[in-house]
């Protein structure tokens, strides 16, 4: 399928970010943005680009009403060499495929999907930012658009992919966060739609997440539904635990988003010859590890933080400092394998990493 390309008047560029040193996490967005729609029926059709805009939807659509809303998140990275690269952009594409399968919603044709998405970053590669921590935002977007309000799956939808510079996720940057166990709002439950990455499920963490942050917290630690008991993730991003010398995150069972991001470190750290665990991990083994200094790490992983390593715990008003408050030397090493893999500052021995300019 043909994409057509509208491209912005010289008028209507807006300007781009003066210093990037500046640059927040999903403000700012470029001139363009790819567009398809899809009818039961003919399927996807009218790949586009056009200039970055409001979209027209009508108030009676069904993605507004029932949440039929799915998205993807992930970066290009503008090298010190110049090149543009991307990051296993296509497992995103995948997991977008197996959301949209969760949520009763229309696969995307993955190629279609990549080209139409790498059109657009050469087309905008000029707001791809260049400063150390930055990168180009991409949002691939699938939402519901059939006026209709009985409660079934639509049969018309809207793909649109928007990028922007960003900079770090969290204010703190590299600097270790702080995480507020939650024992009792809950984010997932097994048989729910927790390993999708669907909007309802970041909309039902806000309430807890801003009480938390009114105590001082930058993140609420999810918790298993049913017990209470077992570490799922912490929303934006994952979890893993160095306790001993055993690098352990919560098992894929189906309440948690299976990060891209999980799935490299584990491999990374496979790979440095260290024993990873997917296993379920109480949080009382958390408390009992931190309490009796075997709790050597802890960090979050993400596309949109990378590694975020965790300098204090509190669960039931207890305090845990981990790794001194500091950013531990597993987190950091992560980090700076991760970050040059992504920038092409590194030979890629995994495949995961595409030049596209
Ligand atoms: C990401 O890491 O890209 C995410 O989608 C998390 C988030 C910003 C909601």
């Amino acid at each position: 399928m043909e994409i057509k390309v509208t491209q912005a008047d010289n008028s209507d560029l807006k300007p781009r970010p003066a210093d990037e040193s500046q640059i927040g996490f999903g403000d700012i967005f470029s001139d363009h943005m790819f567009l398809m729609d899809y009818e039961s029926g003919t399927g996807w059709h009218d790949p586009r680009i056009e200039p970055y805009r409001n979209i027209s939807i009508d108030p009676a659509a069904m993605g507004i009403h029932y949440g039929q809303e799915i998205f993807e998140g992930l970066k290009a990275y503008g090298g010190r060499d110049g090149g543009i690269y991307l990051f296993r952009a296509t497992d995103n594409f995948k997991r977008l495929n197996r959301s949209a399968g969760r949520l009763c919603m229309s696969e995307v044709d993955i190629e279609l999907a990549m080209e139409g998405m790498k059109k657009l970053i050469l087309l905008d590669k000029e707001w791809i930012p260049r400063s150390e921590g930055t990168s180009l935002y991409i949002r691939p977007t699938m939402l519901a658009t059939e006026p209709h309000l009985g409660v079934r799956p639509s049969t018309t939808y809207l793909f649109f992919i928007i990028i922007g510079p960003v900079g770090p996720y969290f204010k703190e940057g590299l600097n270790p966060v702080t995480i507020y166990v939650e024992d009792f709002y809950v984010r997932a439950a097994h048989g729910g739609t927790g390993d999708a990455k669907t909007a309802g499920n970041y909309a039902s963490s806000l309430l807890a997440t801003e009480k938390a942050k009114e105590k001082g917290f930058t993140q609420v630690l999810w918790l298993d539904a049913k017990e209470h008991k077992y570490v799922e993730e912490v929303g934006t991003m994952n979890m893993f635990f160095l306790i001993n010398e055993e690098v352990i995150t919560a098992p894929l069972d189906g309440s948690i988003l299976p990060g891209i991001t999980r799935d490299s470190v584990i491999e990374l750290v496979k790979g440095w010859g260290m024993k990873v665990s997917e296993r379920r991990l109480s949080i009382d083994e958390i408390v009992e590890s931190a309490r009796s200094g075997t709790l050597k790490e802890a960090f979050g992983t993400g596309t949109a933080a990378v590694i975020s390593p965790v300098g204090q715990m509190t669960y039931k008003g207890e305090d845990h400092i981990v790794a001194g408050g500091k950013m531990g030397d597993l987190s950091q090493k992560l980090y700076d394998e991760i970050v040059a893999l992504q920038y092409g500052e590194k030979e890629d021995s995994h495949g995961w990493v595409e030049r596209i300019d």
